[in-house]
């Protein structure tokens, strides 16, 4: 009878709850794509052809690409046009796009990157990071790369863009390199940005960076490298708002799905926030890496994120919050919800310890303000460890919100949960997380923040 009351009252608080939650207008309709993905065709289109490209995969058609691309910036103002690449290999350097550009990739065309470093020049490091990730200093121009663009499409029937990696893994290896690697394709400062239908392969480093960016909607990809090439990130938004990846597999050697906002005081000065982020539909594999990625470069901050449907399997983390004392920055208003994972080694990950910094000159006062992050609606069979969590000691990670979890261990041996430096509210969580979880949870109200549907709130488990 008292349990029964209490929930009764549980209920009645969160329902005032979702109320408060609809009514702030920060949320709502946050957790679905922006803007509508029709896609209008170019008025104008040219073949790759038509400026001497040879798809024979071993002539370099850095040249082609370059003065095609030249060629239909004269069409920006006429409704833009297409860049038609047909079937064939199509060895390249890296190349730019220009706005109102739609690349479009026929089945079975294939753009390689050229394993010639010096095909890929070099560029100063982005303000955000202050130096380039792997080496202080600049770093190489991605393979395709767009800079204050507006209205750009990568797409295709499925074609294919192939960074051949496999040189920059070995380089990387055998410290041989001079500068930090390249993405395969990087888009700088630019806005309204669709990348569709495509596979993308053996990036050097990430695949699909967008950074300082708006509006990007990335959807029904195919990316991967072998899970033993270092460091390759899949989809990277970064200080970007409004993304929307949607329908996507990614199976890489790093982190399959990243968000990042700039490293600790670069980031901090730089100031811009990866925000307003939906992800849904998307398949999930990473050998060694995080299938969902927080961070761990946060220091512009990272907030209003909506992560659904997600499949996860055969990986080492299934969703990760990494920082560090000297990042500064948020990471806040973070839902994920309808998981399954599967063969994974840590299911849940949060850590404040990693230890990486862009050189000495980081503040180690500037402590990442952690909030709002609620898991929910997550299945898993096969799970070494439950949650890795661990906050920073003078930093603790206090709101912390899990929901309807239900992990099957690999063992009854297995660790379940590990906590420090964490405080947060569980409800119907199996197996039992440890107590810095389990404040009650009609303490919730102003922690359990939820994008994912905010009458959501009210249900009872
Ligand atoms: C590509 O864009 C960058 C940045 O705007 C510029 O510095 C570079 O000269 C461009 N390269 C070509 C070949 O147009
Ligand atoms: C996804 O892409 C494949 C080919 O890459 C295509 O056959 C399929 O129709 C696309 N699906 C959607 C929903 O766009
Ligand atoms: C798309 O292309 C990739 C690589 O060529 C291939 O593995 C995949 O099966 C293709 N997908 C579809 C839907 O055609
Ligand atoms: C690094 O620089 C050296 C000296 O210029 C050059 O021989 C080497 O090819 C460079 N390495 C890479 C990976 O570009
Ligand atoms: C993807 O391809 C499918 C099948 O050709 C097409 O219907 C759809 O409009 C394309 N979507 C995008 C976003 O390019
Ligand atoms: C359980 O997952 C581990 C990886 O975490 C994997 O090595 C093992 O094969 C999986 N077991 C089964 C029965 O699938
Ligand atoms: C709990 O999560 C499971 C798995 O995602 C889902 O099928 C179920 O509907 C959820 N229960 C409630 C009460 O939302
Ligand atoms: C829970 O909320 C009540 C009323 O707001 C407060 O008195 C109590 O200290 C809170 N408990 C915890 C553990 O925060």
């Amino acid at each position: 009878m008292k349990r029964l009351l209490f929930l009764q009252v549980t209920l009645l608080l969160l329902l005032a709850l979702s109320d408060d939650v609809k009514g702030n207008g920060e949320n709502d309709g946050q957790c679905k794509c922006g803007k509508d993905l029709a896609l209008k065709p170019r008025p104008h289109s040219v073949s790759i052809l038509e400026f001497g490209a040879v798809g024979d995969g071993k002539t370099l058609n850095t040249i082609a690409f370059q003065n095609a691309v030249f060629y239909l910036r004269s069409f920006a103002d006429k409704g833009g046009a297409q860049l038609y690449v047909p079937p064939g290999r199509w060895l390249t350097g890296s190349f730019n796009l220009t706005s109102h550009l739609t690349l479009f990739l026929e089945r079975n065309a294939v753009i390689l990157g050229t394993q010639d470093s010096f095909e890929w020049q070099v560029i100063d490091p982005l303000p955000s990071y202050g130096r380039g990730i792997e080496l202080p200093g600049g770093r190489h121009r991605s393979l395709i790369n767009g800079y204050k663009l507006k209205d750009v499409v990568i797409t295709g029937d499925n074609g294919t863009i192939d960074g051949q990696g496999s040189i920059w893994w070995e380089w990387y290896h055998s410290q041989s390199l001079n500068y930090s690697r390249p993405h395969l394709v990087e888009l700088e400062s630019s806005t309204d940005v669709v990348i569709s239908n495509l596979t993308f392969l053996n990036a050097p480093a990430w695949s699909i960076h967008p950074v300082y960016c708006s509006n990007v909607h990335i959807q029904n990809i195919t990316v991967y490298t072998p899970s033993n090439s270092p460091g390759t990130n899949g989809i990277v938004p970064d200080s970007s708002s409004d993304i929307c990846i949607e329908d996507c597999y990614v199976s890489v050697g790093g982190d399959a799905i990243s968000l990042k906002s700039g490293w600790d005081e670069y980031g901090i000065a730089y100031g811009k926030p990866t925000s307003n982020v939906y992800i849904s539909r998307v398949y999930l594999q990473t050998s060694f890496g995080s299938a969902l990625a927080f961070g761990s470069e946060m220091s512009g901050g990272i907030s209003n994120v909506c992560a659904e449907q997600l499949h996860i399997r055969d990986s080492f983390t299934g969703i990760e919050l990494k920082t560090a004392r000297g990042r500064g920055g948020f990471v806040k208003d973070v839902g994920v919800s309808d998981v399954e994972m599967e063969n994974i080694h840590v299911a849940l990950g949060i850590t404040g310890q990693c230890s990486d910094h862009p050189d000495d000159h980081f503040d180690p006062n500037a402590y990442p303000d952690i909030s709002g992050i609620t898991l929910k609606n997550v299945i898993g069979a096969n799970i070494s460890v439950a949650g890795e969590l661990k906050g920073i000691p003078e930093d603790p990670f206090t709101s912390i919100c899990l929901l309807n979890i239900s992990l099957s261990m690999t063992s009854e041996l297995s660790t379940s949960w590990v906590c420090s430096d964490v405080l947060g509210f569980s409800r119907s969580v199996s197996p039992e997380p440890c107590s810095d979880l389990q404040l009650p949870y009609s303490n919730s109200s102003s922690v359990c923040f939820s994008l994912l549907s905010p009458a959501g709130h009210a249900e009872a488990f």
